[in-house]
């Protein structure tokens, strides 16, 4: 207690401006480090200072690992980490995007895109505030999330990682924010880093800046456009976001006009850092110095060098840790990166961590673990699931809508992969960095559910493949297809087709040729819907990409809830009419933005 950074009752500014007094040159370099959980061992931890650890996608202490299992891991390398010479604690990262969804039994909520369609920044908020509980009972105080890409082309693979197309609705989205770091009391500093508790994470909004705007969707692609469309559309939510103490930035892999984020001194310190005022600190995506120059990895001293001077703070690494920290320290030496861009990086990295309490409250509070995955958060993801559901079609003849179905029909088909498995339900992002099928989880998939939701005399006949046989010797009252996409991440999601994959055209034909058929498309974006086949359905739900509580559809499928999901991206009618949005010319949707019916075919 005699220095006045391990003094809780200091001002954090004097924290911060002691600590660094204290700190080496290799201190201070290895703050702006953060490397993979799996090149983490404890003594690099302790000897270089390192800043942060990260599990990069799905990387978890074991396959399936509970949460305590994660509480074992991080609490071992924070203890690490306190136990270097200034003992600064460890930020511990994650991808708990929707949900902490690295890890088995929790709570998995629908994915962004999903979340845009319910337009409830209270719900967003709420789930902010359960994932940061879930995750905190993993010893985890870091989150990189939210994305608040403004998703201006369905081709692009993370899509679904954006709340909509449209800026408005993403800067409502932001609620996100607060639910994860806590709400800055009255008369906080503006634009200052906030986080209130023991419950609560760092989060990162990102990517910074103009990711979902690239030229045809391509994700680490180029955006163009002026600066005063930039920062109308894509800069905007950030100004959101800063307003409400996020303590993070994530910069972006993409470029704006042909140069990269991660080297805009420009976007990076001139407008983030000076004009919007952000005080947080900056972080790289992973391995985005490597990716500066082509081959990938090459130049990665010029990497360094205009990134940290272009107001990079923390670099992602995260292996090559070793190579990082010597072309720094040389740099710094060299005079080529001046101290003070050092010392305005660890200031902010510092003050980050104080104002975190992870100075108060390194390790975690295993009370939270029976957090995790607890029928209280399963509820709301069951809102939230309710929430999304966007009702595009319902009845041949709009006098006789087909929804809600009857529960006590005689015996209902349902079909296709999507209707029962849990992967697929959750996408990407889910165990694994790029999402799996199977019963990845504990979740309740459209099957679970509907033989819940259904009577007692009610049959449901369920087949993955249905053929013509399926019809031959038994009738059916009516049928749920549900046809969708695989899981998938980042450029493996890039798409320029945009068709239902998987055979889902050619089922939806198949079984709605025969019986009457309810379509849900289990989907990270809008697809292509061919006209004839929108025709042979007798309803259509885009329920996109739900996680574990498939509950929440029956619940609005069978008339128990009201459908009020309206799209937050344009449905377009081909992909040679992308990119399209209001703001262009001609704008002749399928379905327009916004556009969703109730189950009386009232247009909300
Ligand atoms: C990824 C993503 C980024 C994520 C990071 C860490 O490449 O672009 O959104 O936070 O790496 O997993």
């Amino acid at each position: 207690m005699d220095c006045v950074y391990k003094n809780p009752s200091a001002p954090i500014e004097e924290r911060v401006k002691d600590l660094l007094s204290r700190m080496t040159l290799d201190e201070k370099i290895g703050q702006m480090t953060q490397i993979e959980r799996g090149v983490a061992t404890l003594s690099v931890i302790t000897e270089l200072s390192i800043g942060s650890i990260l599990s990069v996608g799905g990387s978890a202490p074991y396959e399936d690992a509970p949460s305590e299992a994660w509480a074992d891991m991080v609490d071992g390398f924070q203890k690490a980490a306190l136990g270097s010479r200034l003992g600064i604690p460890l930020l511990y990262g994650v991808d708990a995007i929707h949900g902490n969804n690295n890890v088995y039994g929790a709570t998995i909520f629908p994915q962004n895109v999903g979340l845009g369609a319910t337009r409830d920044a209270d719900l967003a908020q709420k789930i902010g505030m359960v994932t940061a509980l879930e995750v905190r009972a993993c010893g985890i105080n870091y989150n990189f999330a939210p994305c608040v890409a403004v998703c201006k082309d369905p081709r692009w693979g993370r899509c679904y990682e954006s709340y909509g197309e449209e800026t408005e609705l993403i800067r409502k989205m932001t609620s996100i924010v607060t639910g994860l770091q806590g709400q800055p009391p009255p008369g906080y500093p503006k634009n200052y880093p906030f986080l209130s508790g023991s419950d609560k994470v760092v989060a990162c909004a990102k990517h910074f800046v103009g990711d979902g705007g690239t030229e045809r969707g391509i994700n680490e692609g180029n955006t163009i456009s002026s600066y005063d469309d930039l920062e109308r559309i894509h800069i905007a939510p950030y100004i959101d976001c800063i307003s409400q103490g996020v303590c993070t930035v994530m910069a972006s892999y993409s470029k704006w006009n042909g140069c990269h984020l991660h080297a805009s001194h420009f976007l990076l310190t001139e407008v983030l850092k000076e004009k919007l005022g952000f005080k947080g600190f900056v972080i790289t995506d992973s391995e985005a110095l490597d990716r500066l120059y082509h081959p990938h990895g090459s130049n990665y001293d010029q990497s360094i060098l205009t990134a940290i001077n272009a107001g990079i703070d923390m670099v992602m690494v995260p292996f090559r840790y070793q190579l990082f920290l010597d072309h720094l320290r040389c740099l710094v030496e060299s005079g080529k990166i001046p101290m003070t861009r050092i010392d305005d990086a660890v200031e902010r990295i510092l003050r980050v961590k104080f104002v975190s309490g992870a100075f108060e409250n390194p390790l975690s509070d295993r009370s939270l673990l029976d957090t995790v995955g607890c029928n209280h958060h399963r509820e709301l993801a069951r809102v939230a699931v309710r929430k999304s559901l966007v009702l595009l079609k319902n009845g041949k003849d709009i006098t006789k809508p087909f929804l809600p179905l009857d529960r006590k029909a005689k015996r209902i088909l349902l079909a296709g992969k999507h209707a029962d498995d849990l992967g697929f339900q959750c996408g990407g992002w889910t165990k694994t960095w790029e999402g799996m099928g199977g019963r990845i989880t504990i979740g309740t998939t459209i099957l679970d559910a509907m033989k819940d939701a259904v009577g007692g005399e009610t049959e449901v006949v369920y087949e993955e493949n249905p053929s013509p046989d399926t019809f031959a010797s038994q009738d059916f009252s009516y049928s749920i297809v549900v046809v969708g996409e695989p899981p998938y991440c980042e450029s493996g999601g890039d798409s320029q087709d945009l068709r239902i994959p998987l055979g889902g055209e050619e089922l939806i034909s198949l079984v709605a040729d025969r019986v009457p058929t309810l379509v849900i498309l289990i989907s990270g974006r809008p697809l292509y819907i061919e006209p004839l086949l929108l025709e042979k359905m007798d309803a259509f739900v885009a329920a996109w990409l739900p996680g574990t509580e498939g509950a929440g559809i029956t619940d609005v499928i069978f008339g128990d809830f009201e459908f009020q999901g309206r799209l937050p991206m344009t449905w377009f009618k081909s992909v040679d009419q992308l990119p399209m949005h209001q703001e262009r010319n001609s704008y002749e949707p399928l379905f327009p933005f916004g556009y969703g019916l109730t189950s009386k075919n009232k247009v909300l």
